[in-house]
């Protein structure tokens, strides 16, 4: 069975074909990031009129790669939910069109859910009950799976997601958009860097994250602690002591203690989770997936707490269409296929 994926919830124009929900036929991605950089974060109108432009071309150019004509598709499984809503009726009124051209069945994806699945997609048979952590530009979140039909979240950030304070810290350095893999880049070399910024773990029931602290911590140390009554010139560095911005050193010590304690506190929470609920195993998947310390640090508190540990590979961890159509899969299967009035929904 050959699924066509399309996925456009933010800021990738992405089609794929995978056949049997495993077999990657083809996969491209239009990437927008140049077109958003300098705005140091996605705009949501922009990104909607570039998904307009590229759709049509990036699902031809996915129906070429995989050797197809339209009509020799099974069904187009689409990103519905959750995402910037404009970007989101792009794809799917282009999910419609074809649906309807084609008289082929839709499926609706959950975006947040296939990234759990292009995580579990090279593993043959994953050992359940497993407890995923989703960590991208948009989400950080942890959910509770008692098989893929079965996604329950357990806990999210209460404010930023991970992978929007690498952009923010990136941006206060003054690297590059998007700013995970710049930090990342940044901090070679380096270890876990020697400025012991705060690990916040919100209290209360849930298994919540909180990143927006260690935001403001990088920034007042970059640029100094707000006094009253004293004012800061705008563009000026505001009178920290301990960070000069010329400095490759201290830009390069910043991200290496930024990005060791982003990596503590989701490993820490993702292995409380595993143990919580009993899980043997643990997923990670999103863009943030793709960093380093992160996997390492994850594979070795598994290894550690005795816990399968199944992570992202990086060339499906930022978004991607292959994750929609793989999942798009295991729902056809299910049964769980929409119609034309499918809607589409920011969360
Ligand atoms: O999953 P994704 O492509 O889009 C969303 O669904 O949001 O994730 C993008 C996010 C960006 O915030 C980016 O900075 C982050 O993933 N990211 C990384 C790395 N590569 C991408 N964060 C840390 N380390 C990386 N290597
Ligand atoms: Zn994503």
């Amino acid at each position: 069975m050959k699924i066509l994926g399309i996925e456009s919830s933010c800021d990738e124009c992405a089609a794929a074909v995978v056949e049997a929900g495993r077999k990657v036929l083809s996969n491209v991605v239009a990437s927008q990031v140049e077109l958003h950089a300098r705005f140091g974060g996605v705009v949501p109108e922009i990104a909607s009129r570039r998904h307009l432009e590229t759709i049509v071309p990036v699902i031809e150019e996915a129906l070429g790669r995989a050797g197809l004509k339209a009509k020799e598709l099974d069904a187009i499984a689409v990103t519905h939910r959750p995402g910037l809503i404009g970007a989101l009726l792009v794809g799917l009124s282009a999910a419609k069109g074809l649906a309807l051209a084609l008289g082929k069945p839709i499926i609706p994806v959950h975006h947040v859910e296939a990234h759990i699945y292009a995580a579990l997609m090279p593993q043959e048979e994953p050992v359940f009950p497993l407890v995923a952590l989703v960590v991208s530009g948009g989400h950080s979140s942890l959910y509770y799976l008692e098989s893929l039909m079965e996604m329950k979240p357990i806990g999210s950030t209460l404010d930023d997601a991970a992978g929007e304070a690498f952009d923010k810290v990136s941006a206060i350095l003054g690297l590059a958009y998007p700013g995970g893999p710049a930090i990342e880049k940044a901090a070679q070399g380096r270890g876990e860097g020697t400025i012991p910024f705060p690990r916040s773990f919100p209290g209360g029931e849930g298994l919540n994250f909180s990143f927006s602290g260690l935001k403001t911590a990088v920034l007042y140390h970059c640029r100094g602690v707000p006094k009253p009554g004293k004012k800061i010139a705008p563009g000026t560095r505001g009178g920290s002591d301990k960070f000069d911005p010329d400095s490759a050193g201290d830009v390069a010590d910043v991200a290496a203690s930024f990005q060791s304690a982003v990596a503590d506190v989701l490993v820490k929470r993702t292995i409380q989770a595993a143990q919580k609920y009993d899980a043997p195993s643990i997923v990670v998947g999103g863009g943030v997936a793709a960093n380093s310390l992160l996997r390492e640090k994850m594979a070795a508190a598994a290894k550690k707490h005795d816990k399968h540990c199944y992570l992202s590979p990086c060339e499906w961890a930022t978004d991607n269409a292959v994750m929609i159509a793989g999942l798009g899969y295991i729902l056809y299967q299910a049964g769980r296929i929409g119609g034309l009035d499918t809607e589409a929904y920011p969360r």
